[in-house]
């Protein structure tokens, strides 16, 4: 028996864009602000890809559109091989049910009155003709599952803490058996030591259960533990894409380079990055990252890169072959990019 069966494709995002008016006062035309530009990837069966980058690059907008929350301005995305656009009316309900949103404040997003079964069994009342008593057991299981005790179903959001809040949030995701789990900063509002315990969890339940993850993080502290694969974004663009592990050991994007070396711990090397954020309603021409560039040339500022492959993963920059011969990619003083 071979056992060379392809992957299970569970998302596909082609050129997936977003592009929101933006009113700017009485008498002026809306503005088009483009929170993501173009951006393409797949995500298999039992993967993690992280989507990094600072605030405002276009995170949460990429998360909307794969959970289904908002539709793109163009592009397409499959998710479990239906068109998730303008999905086939009789799959609508399945691909609703195989992609659930996991949200980084795990306060807002549990409703406080209502109980913890009650938040449980509520979508196998919407979804399934599961009897009172199979929900009620199934949603205890499920706690079980995410390492809480079957008897807080009878508790309220309130009197669990911040950790606890995110693991029920994690067991709501989870009642319909998804197959891709979109996580937009699920441990970002937790302290360091209740993180690694989530993150272990969604480690856990991806080995168990084989789900796919689209993983939103600011901090690649945390993106190393859970990735399989990168997406780092800037002003709304895929700057560089490909595994972690070729990612993390040499960026060839100088924006990942600044990124990594503003994370405690990852890189002993210090950047210098000039200016602020340009404003996502007038992005820089050419590269994105042209203005903040510690490398730029003027055809940076003219041309925009394409994403391109080299070194087994995309780069979007027109001079990212300086960064492979293991020369020191960036300089060695100077103050360090805040992150996010
Ligand atoms: N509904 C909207 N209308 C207009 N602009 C929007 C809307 N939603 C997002 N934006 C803009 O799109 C850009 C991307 O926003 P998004 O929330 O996706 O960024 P993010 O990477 O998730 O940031 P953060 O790390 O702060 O959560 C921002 O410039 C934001 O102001
Ligand atoms: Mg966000």
């Amino acid at each position: 028996m071979s056992d060379a069966s392809p992957p299970e494709i569970v998302a596909e995002a082609r050129n997936l864009q977003r592009t929101y008016a933006v009113r700017r006062g009485l008498f002026r035309a809306p503005a088009q602000l483009r929170a993501v530009g173009d951006i393409s990837f797949r995500l298999e069966r039992g993967r993690t890809l992280a989507v990094v980058g600072e605030s405002g690059c276009g995170k949460s907008t990429l998360a909307r559109m794969v959970a289904l929350i908002e539709k793109p301005t163009a592009g397409q995305l499959t998710l479990i091989g239906a068109d998730a656009v303008s999905p086939p009316h009789e799959r609508r309900r399945e691909l609703r049910q195989a992609v659930q949103l996991v949200f980084q404040n795990p306060y807002g997003s549990l409703n406080p009155r209502k109980k913890i079964s009650a938040v449980l069994e509520d979508p196998l009342a919407i979804n399934t003709t599961l009897s009172k008593p199979e929900r009620a057991e199934k949603a205890r299981e499920m706690l079980a599952r995410v390492g809480l005790r079957p008897e807080y179903a009878n508790r309220y959001p309130h009197m669990f803490s911040g950790g606890q809040r995110q693991r029920i949030a994690i067991a709501r995701a989870l009642m319909l058996s998804p197959r891709l789990l979109v996580a937009d900063e699920p441990v970002s509002a937790l302290d360091v030591s209740i993180q690694a315990q989530v993150l272990n969890l969604l480690a856990d339940l991806q080995a168990e259960l084989g789900l796919a993850y689209l993983f939103i993080s600011h901090d690649l502290g945390v993106v190393r533990h859970i990735a399989h694969d990168v997406l780092v974004m800037y002003l709304g663009h895929a700057v560089e894409q490909g595994p972690k592990s070729r990612i993390f050991a040499r960026p060839l994007h100088p924006y990942t380079q600044a990124l990594l070396a503003s994370t405690p711990g990852l890189s002993s090397q210090r950047i210098v990055l000039k200016g602020e954020l340009p404003s996502p309603l007038d992005p820089p021409s050419g590269c994105v990252f042209s203005t903040r560039c510690p490398h730029v040339q003027p055809r940076c500022r003219e041309e925009r890169p394409a994403l391109r492959a080299l070194d087994e993963r995309l780069v979007a920059c027109h001079y990212a072959e300086q960064f492979l011969d293991g020369a020191p990619a960036v300089r060695a003083d100077g103050p360090v990019l805040a992150a996010s």
